[in-house]
């Protein structure tokens, strides 16, 4: 066995040592700790390891909370103080930003922090046979769960419901459940096979839309949320943030930017079910929001008339392939892409017709550090300030606001720019 000491932590959380001249991922480890370790993987310019003895530990250690915790993949930093957490997160953002970007630490806030638990609206469990809940980390294997910590206590209730159903009912794949915020209305929706009608009367009365296979069995396609003074739909396809607790902090920092820049013409690109383009809609002359998935769109029409907005339009299609609205008039655009970032191609678009500012709401910081790269030859980025979207995962959101360097309006942007840092600090 070897012993080695810990001197951060990756980009995942794990802690990083070295040991004969080769780096080192000891999972599970915390910054100045020491341990004894056992080499689970070695590579030529790495290894993985796993604790097999601590000698010390960082103050930052706490006992986790979560029985499942040693084999589940959901989470990451349980084993880590929520402070510590939010240390490791603004460390993380600073260092990737910095790292690839060329960021000034300067403009990075520190992270809004949420309530640790219970903060999950949505889940998706594996079902086999009589046996419901996760995939062991790194596998296929099912580690059977009655509780998670992360989920708000509603879809618990409903995954122990399930759990009493697939007691008789064996054929059953999968489960996502999802509430809505404020609303409390519950979303069902299996896959596999089953006795419909048993499925049926058994949630009567216990969700609100229940479906089976895609299929609605009872209640309306989608379930409402509540967000400030909105109504959005949620439908089983369409995307919604997955912090009850934090999705009105996130959405404030860019109601607060649109309102201090004094935008007026919005592009709301990856817009999902509207929300961004409707919460900023009553400050603005207009706005229209792209998106992919055809069930979005047609739910951010029917939350555009719920919500009695008329300055507000909607394009069914890839970001990417849509870009001749990106004009001149546009003097705010809005993105919130998927993992995967910006394209090469929205990047370039950007670049050549230079609105006054963007707005970039990130879920990862190195593809958003590979998009300021290239946004900063005609962009300076004058704020970052990441949010704990997923607090106990190694997972941080960001918000970033970019100013056109060459914008005519450049001065008055800069004097509402300091407006608009005041109020998000
Ligand atoms: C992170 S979500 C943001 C949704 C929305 N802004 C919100 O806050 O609810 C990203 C969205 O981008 C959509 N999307 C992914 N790739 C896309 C593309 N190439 N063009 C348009 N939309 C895309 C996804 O369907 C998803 O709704």
């Amino acid at each position: 066995m070897k012993q080695v000491t810990i001197e951060k932590q990756d980009h995942f959380g794990r802690g990083i040592a070295h040991l004969d001249q080769k780096i080192m991922f000891v999972e599970r480890a915390l910054p100045k700790e020491t341990c004894q370790i056992e080499i689970v993987q070695s590579k030529k310019n790495y290894q993985l390891a796993q604790i097999v003895k601590l000698e010390t530990s960082s103050i930052e250690r706490c006992e986790s909370i979560c029985p499942y915790y040693s084999k589940c993949g959901g989470c990451e930093l349980l084993h880590q103080t929520y402070s510590g957490q939010l240390r490791f997160k603004n460390q993380k953002i600073e260092e990737i930003l910095t790292k690839y970007a060329q960021i000034d630490p300067k403009v990075i806030q520190p992270i809004l922090a949420s309530n640790p638990i219970r903060y999950r609206n949505k889940v998706t469990l594996h079902i086999e046979k009589d046996k419901i809940g996760y995939y062991e980390a790194k596998s296929h294997r099912l580690i059977e769960v009655s509780d998670c910590l992360l989920l708000d206590a509603q879809l618990v209730e409903v995954m122990q419901l399930l759990q009493e159903f697939i007691k008789d009912h064996h054929e059953l794949k999968s489960a996502m459940i999802k509430v809505g915020r404020k609303t409390k209305e519950v979303m069902l929706a299996v896959t596999g096979k089953t006795n419909r009608d048993h499925l049926k009367q058994f949630f009567q009365n216990k969700v609100t839309t229940l479906l089976y296979n895609h299929k609605i069995l009872f209640g309306r396609p989608y379930i409402t949320s509540q967000v400030f003074n909105q109504t959005f739909e949620i439908t089983e396809e369409s995307f919604f943030q997955v912090n009850n607790d934090m999705i009105e902090r996130l959405y404030q920092v860019v109601i607060e930017l649109v309102q201090s820049l004094r935008s007026q013409e919005v592009l709301d690109l990856y817009c999902g079910t509207g929300t961004i383009g409707l919460l900023v809609s009553p400050f603005v002359q207009k706005v229209i929001g792209v998106e992919i998935v055809q069930e979005a769109v047609a739910s951010a029409k029917r939350n555009k008339k719920r919500n009695h907005i008329s300055n507000v339009s909607f394009i069914e299609g890839q970001v990417e392939k849509s870009l001749s609205i990106l004009t001149k008039q546009i003097d705010t655009v809005i993105v919130d892409p998927p993992r995967s970032g910006l394209d090469s191609f929205t990047v370039q678009k950007l670049l050549e017709v230079r609105p006054q500012n963007v707005i970039y709401v990130s879920c990862d910081p190195m593809t958003l550090a590979r998009d300021l790269n290239k946004l900063q030859k005609e962009y300076d980025v004058n704020l970052v300030r990441p949010v704990d979207m997923f607090p106990n995962t190694h997972h941080v959101e960001s918000i970033v606001l970019l100013s056109c360097k060459s914008s005519d309006s450049v001065i008055n942007g800069k004097w509402n720019l300091e407006k608009t840092i005041e109020k998000c600090r």
